[in-house]
């Protein structure tokens, strides 16, 4: 085979066979394909697309290019949830425990935060002693035993993504809907599970800005996740606003805490709710508005709470911070933002809120900074709220005094006022399964 023909025959708009497409990503992860060349296709697809059957051909191909999980050992259907990414997006440490609670499997690997948004691995190492390293045979253990399980990403998961995404990174190539659907739909693939939920997110702190182009995304990661014997179905959730009221890690674990006590943000609460519900119906558990209320029940009753400290306890951590809050380390310095006149707030810029709690030490900002878990915001008004003189808008955490003087200016930057009262904000946007898309 000859690369420079199967860049020819994308350029003109064919269709690669399962070979040709075999060929450019083990030549590429083994050396043998020059960047390059693998640069001119990367845009020959950007520009003429995929069909579903090159799309599944190649999320198969770059799945199975590193370690396929193999979760054989953990008994009943294992269902997982991905989020395409965004600011106080806290979902998995709530939803994991409800559904758990409801009699659902949940063996998920999750991410570190990465650019503006967070991540729940680096969330629930808030928790003091909580391991999200640990040997295969125990994370099997702990999901046939309590039910859930969260650790980091092991062994080599999906390698052909890893360095194709650095190729996309700096060849503009990134934002391209079917290279950005096999990218995320190779990993879960690859990470083991029966059934998905996926989580496509859309607005100012998202990778998909319009409503259309996220649709668009979720009805190809579906066709993918069926294509490959998963049942998958998506939601489409708001971005322009962060979920919740905090962001940042401690800050956040605490509010899924809170969430699990029924005290939850009205959004936020909504989500887990939704999710908990295609969870547990995917898991065969009953129809979306039984597993609704098995989840309200959940909530009510303390099981999901209980779910958990459990997993917290077997993960090596404290379960006492998940009864009493108070327990976690503060934040030495805060800063709040008070209004000084009466106003709407009228738009958010949601990835400049992420980037705020970055600088304000609760993320990265190279890729071997320290996190400081206590760093972060709680935004107590967001798009649509009416805002009194001396009302709080913001609040805003950090270790770090000079830190928190730089963030509360730069965070004034991430809103808009006005006099006029915006439109209502929809949390959840879009329901999508194989066969229908549903509009909220
Ligand atoms: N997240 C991923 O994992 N891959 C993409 O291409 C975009 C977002």
């Amino acid at each position: 085979m000859v690369m420079y023909n199967i860049i020819d025959k994308k350029k003109k708009g064919g269709e690669l066979t399962r070979e040709e497409t075999e060929y450019f990503i083990n030549g590429y992860v083994n050396g043998g394909i020059p960047d390059y060349q693998v640069s001119a296709l990367l845009m020959a697809i950007y520009y003429k697309g995929m069909s579903d059957t090159e799309l599944l051909n190649l999320t198969d191909i770059m799945a199975k290019s590193g370690d396929m999980a193999d979760l054989s050992g953990i008994d009943g259907i294992k269902v997982d949830k991905h989020s395409t990414g965004g600011v106080g997006d806290k979902t998995t440490i709530a939803v994991a425990p409800i559904v758990a609670a409801c009699g659902g499997k949940v063996a998920k690997m999750s991410g570190r935060g990465l650019g503006f948004t967070g991540g729940t691995i680096d969330k629930l190492e808030s928790i003091p002693g909580f391991k999200t390293s640990i040997p295969k045979e125990k994370f099997f253990d702990i999901v046939n035993n309590a039910g859930l399980s969260v650790i980091g990403q092991s062994g080599e998961i999906a390698p052909a993504d890893k360095k194709l995404y650095a190729l996309r990174d700096v060849t503009a190539t990134v934002d391209s809907i079917p290279l950005i659907a096999a990218s995320i739909m190779s990993k879960k693939l690859a990470a083991g599970s029966d059934k998905i939920v996926l989580d496509v997110t859309t607005g100012t702190g998202a990778f998909m800005k319009n409503i259309d182009d996220a649709i668009t995304l979720a009805q190809k990661m579906v066709v993918i996740g069926e294509g490959a014997g998963r049942n998958t179905v998506a939601y489409i959730t708001n971005m322009d606003v962060p979920l919740g009221i905090a962001t940042g890690n401690n800050i956040e674990v605490i509010e899924a805490i809170e969430t699990l006590k029924g005290n939850g943000p009205d959004d936020f609460t909504e989500i887990c709710r939704n999710f908990s519900a295609a969870m547990l119906n995917l898991a065969g558990k009953g129809s979306i508005e039984e597993c609704a209320l098995m989840a309200d029940q959940a909530i009510k009753n303390n099981s999901a709470l209980d779910k958990l400290a459990e997993m917290t306890r077997m993960q090596g951590g404290d379960d006492r911070y998940i009864y009493d809050t108070s327990l976690f380390d503060k934040a030495p310095y805060s800063y709040q933002w008070i209004s000084s006149s009466d106003m709407y707030i009228t738009q958010m810029d949601t990835e400049q809120c992420g980037k705020t709690a970055v600088m304000l030490g609760a993320g990265r900002e190279v890729k071997d900074s320290r996190i400081d878990f206590t760093a972060g915001i709680k935004f107590y008004k967001k798009t649509g709220d009416y805002v009194k003189t001396g009302d709080i808008i913001a609040e805003l955490y950090s270790s770090n005094k000079e830190k928190l003087d730089t963030a509360s200016r730069y965070i004034k930057n991430a809103y808009k006022t006005g006099s006029s009262r915006p439109e209502k904000q929809k949390t959840i946007i879009a329901y999508i399964t194989k066969d229908k898309v549903i509009k909220y």
